[in-house]
């Protein structure tokens, strides 16, 4: 639904509880069929999205990178939180959920891709920069020395002063610091997520920062 200026305008509370009680049993469903690619049994809280959203540097100008956004509830998050939806790029993998995104969220730039090859997905040769990448792709078959090199190839991604967070039901860092590049740290955990979770937030230390990351 638009208003007259082209802004999303907020459903109706009992539209939004229905497409919830739909998400939910559509996310559980895809889940049972391919858990590891989904990683998650629900989708994240409104809580837990706001965090994330809270915890990602927005306020650098700049286009923002989405990855795994499932059915958009970080995507949501971030349209209330105002980021205009014309910054935002979000990568989905699974086709039907991709095309709900594009759906619910017409000027948003929804990419049914692989998040984990961007150069193929965006298909700019590596020359787009972004304020910030919010990151909810599962990375569990992954050992830590992969998850360290996806990691810098993001960096390389982010303009300078940006960070990464990533939605994990880990309770330690999912992914270690690297010297040089980026540091780790989490928010409070958020309960009312299922499973109770907090958001890992990767920043650039002094010196990357000052090399232009
Ligand atoms: C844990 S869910 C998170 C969904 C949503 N962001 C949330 O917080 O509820 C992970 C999402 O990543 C997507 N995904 C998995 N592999 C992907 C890939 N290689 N590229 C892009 N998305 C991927 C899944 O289809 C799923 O929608």
């Amino acid at each position: 639904m638009q208003d007259q200026s082209g802004s999303p305008t907020p459903n109706p509370p009992r539209d939004r509880q229905n497409e919830r009680q739909g998400d939910l049993l559509r996310f559980f469903g895809t889940w049972v069929r391919n858990p590891l690619t989904l990683g998650a049994v629900a989708p994240s809280s409104a809580s837990y999205c706001a965090a994330m959203v809270a915890a990602s540097t927005t306020g650098i100008e700049g286009p923002v990178l989405e990855l795994g956004p499932g059915l958009g509830v970080v995507t949501r998050a971030l349209l209330e939180a105002g980021v205009a939806p014309s910054r935002i790029t979000s990568i989905e993998y699974e086709p039907e959920f991709a095309k709900t995104l594009q759906r619910r969220f017409p000027e948003v730039n929804v990419i049914h891709g692989d998040g984990f090859d961007l150069d193929k997905t965006l298909r700019d040769a590596g020359a787009t920069r972004f304020a910030t990448i919010l990151f909810a792709i599962p990375i569990v078959k992954m050992a830590q020395r992969e998850r360290q090199a996806l990691f810098a190839r993001y960096f390389a991604r982010l303009l300078p002063g940006g960070n990464l967070t990533q939605l994990s039901y880990l309770w330690t860092p999912p992914v270690k610091p690297v010297a040089g590049l980026f540091e780790v740290s989490s928010s409070p955990i958020v309960w009312d997520n299922i499973p109770p979770a907090r958001v890992w937030i990767y920043t650039p230390t002094g010196s990357s920062r000052t090399s232009g990351h």
